[in-house]
């Protein structure tokens, strides 16, 4: 059979040898290693995970081989300190049956939640808000590195310029960029680019993600899972709120980020996330009719 063959592996020898090394050098320097295969090699234990979206991703492997290379001039010293100090945990074990009132109690307050577009002028007090601020602070972050900033606004000319650029924006998001697909999906919302809420309501609360930041050594701080962990502080943002008795309205105004961020003075690591309008709801206020899923549709108990 080889011999069949013979003829043409002979003529051909050296492009399939040529071929077959190619091949070989191509797997070995540009396959990307396995989860596990990374894991194990210790280099970057976060990737094992997922394929993240975040950002700061990809610069992590980079940055870790410098710093690999950098180690023999200057040592690499952890972000958080190395004497951090671990401390007994407190904790006080509920029954089975105050476990169940607390989770029961909860859904029912997360459950009234509802995005509200007509909002009332009446003041909220600063002390509120801070509070609420306070708890979204207290979100899990990658490597504790907290990367949020959240911005209240109450002053009525920042918010009458936040105002101006985002219906500016959405004007051209609804005109052109989102087209009739996205547009089409929204309109049993009856959204437009008309904010009024953003000028009636009291506070804005607008959330920012540090991409990265800066160490006291003047050394960049990289920003763990920064999407991921800002996304679970503007979770706890949103059910204090809801907790606290107001009501806002979830919303991540398109192409408005850098005017805002250099109308508020924000540096260039921070990217805006959120803006949420807090306050009271208007009295004629209305809320599209939404059903939720049921608890069949999105858990999955493996027992
Ligand atoms: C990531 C995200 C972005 C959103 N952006 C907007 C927005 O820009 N404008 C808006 O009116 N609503 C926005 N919403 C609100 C949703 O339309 C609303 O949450 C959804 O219709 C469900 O209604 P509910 O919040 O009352 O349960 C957004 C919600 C999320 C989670």
């Amino acid at each position: 059979m080889f011999a069949e063959y013979a003829p043409f592996t002979t003529k051909y020898f050296y492009h399939i040898l040529v071929i077959v090394v190619s091949f070989i050098l191509f797997k070995k320097f540009f396959e990307r290693p396995s989860a596990e295969e990374t894991a194990q090699s210790g280099t970057y234990a976060f990737t094992a995970s997922d394929e993240s979206t975040d950002p700061s991703e990809s610069n992590v492997a980079a940055d870790n081989s410098t710093s690999q290379m950098d180690k023999t001039s200057c040592e690499v010293e952890p972000a958080l300190s190395r004497d951090l100090k671990h401390i007994p945990y407190h904790y006080v074990r509920k029954s089975e049956k105050e476990l169940l009132a607390h989770a029961s109690e909860f859904y029912r307050i997360v459950a009234a939640r509802r995005t509200l577009r007509f909002f009332s002028t009446d003041p909220v007090p600063r002390e509120v808000i801070r509070e609420i601020i306070r708890a979204a602070g207290t979100a899990p972050s990658g490597a504790h590195t907290e990367p949020w900033t959240f911005v209240a606004i109450s002053n009525p000319t920042t918010k009458l310029k936040i105002r101006k650029i985002v219906e500016q924006e959405e004007e051209i998001n609804y005109k052109k960029r989102m087209g009739i697909k996205w547009t089409t999906d929204l309109s049993p919302l009856r959204t437009n680019w008309i904010k009024e809420y953003l000028t009636t309501v009291p506070y804005l609360i607008l959330v920012f993600k540090q991409t990265y930041s800066t160490l006291p050594n003047g050394q960049k701080k990289i920003h763990y899972y920064h999407e991921m962990s800002v996304s679970i502080a503007c979770g706890i943002l949103i059910t204090a709120i809801q907790y606290a008795g107001l009501v806002t309205l979830t919303s991540t105004p398109m192409n408005c980020g850098p005017a805002i961020r250099s109308l508020l003075g924000r540096p260039a690591n921070e990217k805006l996330v959120l803006l949420l309008p807090v306050g009271y709801p208007a009295k004629d206020a209305t809320i599209p009719d939404l059903q939720r899923k049921d608890l069949s549709e999105i858990l999955v108990e493996i027992d």
